[in-house]
């Protein structure tokens, strides 16, 4: 059963490929890089040593079509995307990458000439800002608002990932991360939790440049969502939120201090709130899928920090 993994050097990619190799299923690897940068800071030679990597756009649709169907690809991990705040600055070139990049892949499943199951990234970012809703958690029911165009990309792959399935029977699950945080999480306007952890473990002083609330998500288990959502033999086309624990950027500073005393001394936060809603519901996903893992805020960020000091002592914490 090979796996194509778009995306596959990012950093949600890295890990998915990692969970993916010690499953021992084959893996194909498909992203504008050709160096595993980031799997090489979590996984092993050993772990690494089953990699195929195929380097090239997602918007080159002749290509991803032929990669699909020439490498007999059954199961697809679509995460290839520019983020925020390329989007905003880029919006053409944003939505070429990251919606005409997600038809390709769809379009390569219908003609692959036999079945593909798609497992693709939304994001929280389809929900507009937190005064737009009412005060509670919010489920795949309530609408999307976006307020920014990667919020409106990823609300049209939504939409598309559901036409498809309408109209040629391709099965998805797109799922909805917010701010993913842990071991190479370095890209991005939400990577700044992450970055502050790595400061921390060098000695030196940051700012996250962001105030008020985020739902943080420990990378391991967002990672091990997307495969669950991929094994799983569900139906259809579906769209599930993903909680983790929402925190204060200023509680997130205490608790940096209380996991690694000093840490207040050199972390600091301050800045607009993230324009998304931050109360998500996920029992949809709970109820659909079997053994969705949740790691606490402290323990997922207390792994990052150990992994980091691991990679310090050996010299690869640039
Ligand atoms: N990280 C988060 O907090 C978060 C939250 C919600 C949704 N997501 C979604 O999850 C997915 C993965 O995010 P990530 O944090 O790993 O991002 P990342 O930036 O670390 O990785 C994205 C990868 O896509 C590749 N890529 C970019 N443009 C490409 C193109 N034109 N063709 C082929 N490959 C290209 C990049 O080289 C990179 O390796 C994305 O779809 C993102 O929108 C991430």
């Amino acid at each position: 059963m090979p796996v194509l993994v778009t995306g596959a050097q990012g950093c949600i990619g890295a890990w998915v490929v990692r969970g993916l190799l010690k499953r021992d299923l084959d893996v194909l690897l498909y992203d504008l890089e050709a160096e595993p940068a980031r799997l090489k800071l979590i996984a092993e030679a050993g772990e690494r040593k089953r990699l195929a990597i195929r380097t090239g756009a997602i918007e080159d649709s002749d290509r991803v079509k032929a990669l699909i169907k020439d490498e007999g690809i059954t199961h697809i991990v679509h995460l290839a995307a520019v983020l925020m705040p390329y989007c905003q600055v880029n919006p053409v070139r944003g939505g070429l990458i990251n919606v005409i990049g997600t038809l390709n892949v769809f379009e390569g499943a219908r003609d692959a000439g036999r079945p593909v199951r798609v497992v693709y990234a939304s994001s929280s970012a389809v929900w507009g800002p937190e005064d737009a809703y009412e005060a509670r958690r919010l489920s795949e029911q309530d609408p999307a608002k976006p307020a920014t165009h990667y919020g409106v990309f990823k609300q049209a792959n939504e939409g598309n990932a559901r036409a498809f399935y309408l109209t040629n029977g391709i099965s998805s699950v797109g799922l909805r991360p917010w701010t993913v945080y842990g071991v190479g999480r370095d890209a991005g306007l939400t990577a700044a939790p992450t970055i502050a952890m790595k400061h921390i473990v060098l000695g030196q002083a940051y700012k996250i440049p962001l105030g008020g609330y985020m739902d943080l998500q420990y990378v391991e288990d967002v990672a091990e969502s997307f495969i669950r959502c991929l094994l799983a033999p569900i139906e259809g086309a579906h769209v599930f939120n993903l909680a983790g624990d929402v925190v204060h950027m200023d509680e997130l500073v205490v608790a940096l201090e209380r996991i690694r005393p000093g840490a207040g001394k050199l972390i600091t936060a301050g800045g607009p709130q993230v324009p998304v809603a931050y109360r998500m519901d996920d029992s949809a996903l709970r109820a659909a899928v079997a053994d969705i893992p949740k790691t606490a805020l402290e323990d997922g960020v207390r792994q990052t920090i150990e992994l980091y000091e691991k990679l310090n002592r050996e010299g690869r914490l640039a």
